[in-house]
């Protein structure tokens, strides 16, 4: 199939891989000129598990990229990817990407009869497929308007194209569907499951308001165990054999973050006050999320109280590990919060340090390692999960002047090894 893919970001560019992997011809559009001529030149914007070999593979075979929107004039499906970031105003996802995309669409459409399927895997509010297609049925009614909705996880983003837990299909019209499926002919049809228009979009957004709920409920359950001498790694062991439950997204640590769960959360809430529905839960995830950024904030800063000007080291600051992304990062937004009180703060990623400079400045010393972050540090704080952080040298941090101090907000280190060391570790969800 000839595939146009309308925005090449953390889930236009591995769809669009992934599906040239396929052999499908894909295009890759975007407005960003500079990400565009990378990716013309073999270069990635983007940091994503796994991803290079394959892009390497099929870059200038049958994926290209471009800022223009003529290739849709060939496309079998328009698979839309722009972001639905927060408006700057309300809870409401701010559409201006998707209606820019779709003005560009019916401005370069040159046969005004052709046939082709208009997919939206952008995550868009319930009704956004059908205002779509009052658009462009003014310009091609025929036109077959899809909703899509996207599951992957940013840093397993090709595996999970390559084995989702579900495909959702939204769409009204048997051929659309039947094209749809065909083009995820590589999934088991038992997983692909084909529903309303409305009903597709309304999965995403319950499925990342769910899911934040129940980290939320996990870091709440931490706290009760710290106030109670429970051990919360037993107790989200306990709670996750229950196959009812399941045992994934009960990993404690400093709250969601993310290009998606704070801003799908927001975005439900806001449609269901349109709709006057109450969404109690997703109203409480929300704002004990917010309240835990400060939380854990606070407890840095009371770790440090007694210290004449501190200086602390901060591992991680990717919203998660497996990528760079920094946007709605637990941890930028911690930094945030007590930036203002101290001068020397050292901060390391793996992969993240070039998009956390664009946020945080010169306000933090960026460092390029591990032992260099913790060097002369009063405290050193994990806020991301990266395998590296796991595997934590104690004999080479031993040497490190001053750390003696490690708080582990995920819960990741070794803690009878950094004990061994001598190292006192502060855990989430213990008694410390
Ligand atoms: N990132 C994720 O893990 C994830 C997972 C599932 C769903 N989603 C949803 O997918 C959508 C895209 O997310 P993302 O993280 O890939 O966003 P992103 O910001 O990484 O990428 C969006 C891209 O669209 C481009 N763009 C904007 N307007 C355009 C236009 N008119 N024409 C062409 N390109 C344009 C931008 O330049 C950018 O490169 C969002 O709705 C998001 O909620 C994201």
């Amino acid at each position: 199939m000839n595939i146009a893919i309308i925005g090449t970001g953390y889930v236009g560019l591995p769809s669009g891989i992934g599906f040239a992997k396929l052999g499908h011809n894909v295009t890759c559009v975007d407005i960003n000129k500079s990400k565009i001529h990378s990716l013309q030149n073999g270069i990635l914007p983007i940091y994503e598990n796994n991803i290079e070999q394959l892009f390497l593979e099929v870059v200038n075979e049958n994926l290209t990229f471009t800022t223009s929107y003529s290739c849709i004039n060939e496309a079998d499906i328009v698979i839309l990817a722009v972001g639905t970031p927060q408006s700057n105003n309300s809870e409401k996802a701010d559409l201006k990407y998707i209606f820019e995309a779709i003005n560009e669409i019916c401005k370069n459409l040159r046969d005004k009869n052709k046939y082709f399927i208009l997919a939206t895997k952008s995550t868009v509010p319930v009704g956004t497929g059908d205002k779509i297609e009052q658009i462009v049925h003014k310009i091609n009614p025929n036109i077959e308007v899809v909703s899509l909705p996207e599951f992957l996880r940013e840093g397993y983003a090709l595996e999970d194209f390559y084995n989702p837990d579900r495909v959702i299909i939204g769409s009204n019209s048997d051929k659309a569907s039947k094209a749809i499926k065909e083009l995820y002919s590589h999934i088991d049809s038992d997983k692909i499951l084909i529903t309303t228009r409305k009903s597709a979009e309304l999965i995403k957004y319950a499925s990342n308001s769910f899911l934040a709920m129940k980290i939320h409920f996990i870091n709440e359950i931490a706290d009760f165990c710290e106030k109670s001498g429970a051990n919360i790694g037993d107790v989200a062991l306990g709670i996750g054999l229950d196959s009812r439950i399941g045992n994934k997204f009960l990993n404690v640590g400093p709250g969601f973050g993310g290009s998606c769960f704070p801003k799908d959360t927001l975005a439900m809430l806001g449609m269901a006050k349109e709709l006057g529905v109450g969404v109690s839960l997703i109203e409480t995830t929300i704002k004990g999320n917010n309240d835990r950024f400060k939380k854990i904030a606070n407890n840095i800063k009371d770790m440090l109280k007694d210290i004449d000007n501190p200086k602390i080291g901060i591992l991680g600051l990717a919203f998660k590990n497996g990528t760079d992304d920094c946007r709605q990062s637990p941890a930028i937004e911690i930094i945030k919060e007590f930036i203002k009180n101290y001068q020397n703060i050292n901060v390391y990623d793996p992969r993240a340090i070039n998009n956390a400079k664009g946020i945080l400045n010169d306000n933090v010393n960026y460092t390029n390692s591990i032992y260099e972050c913790a060097n002369e540090c009063d405290l050193l704080v994990i806020l991301t999960e990266w395998d590296e952080f796991k595997d934590i040298d104690f004999l080479k941090l031993k040497d490190c002047i001053k750390v003696k101090k490690i708080y582990d907000t995920r819960n990741i280190i070794n803690f009878n090894e950094a004990k061994k060391y001598g190292f006192d570790v502060i855990n989430i969800g213990v008694k410390n």
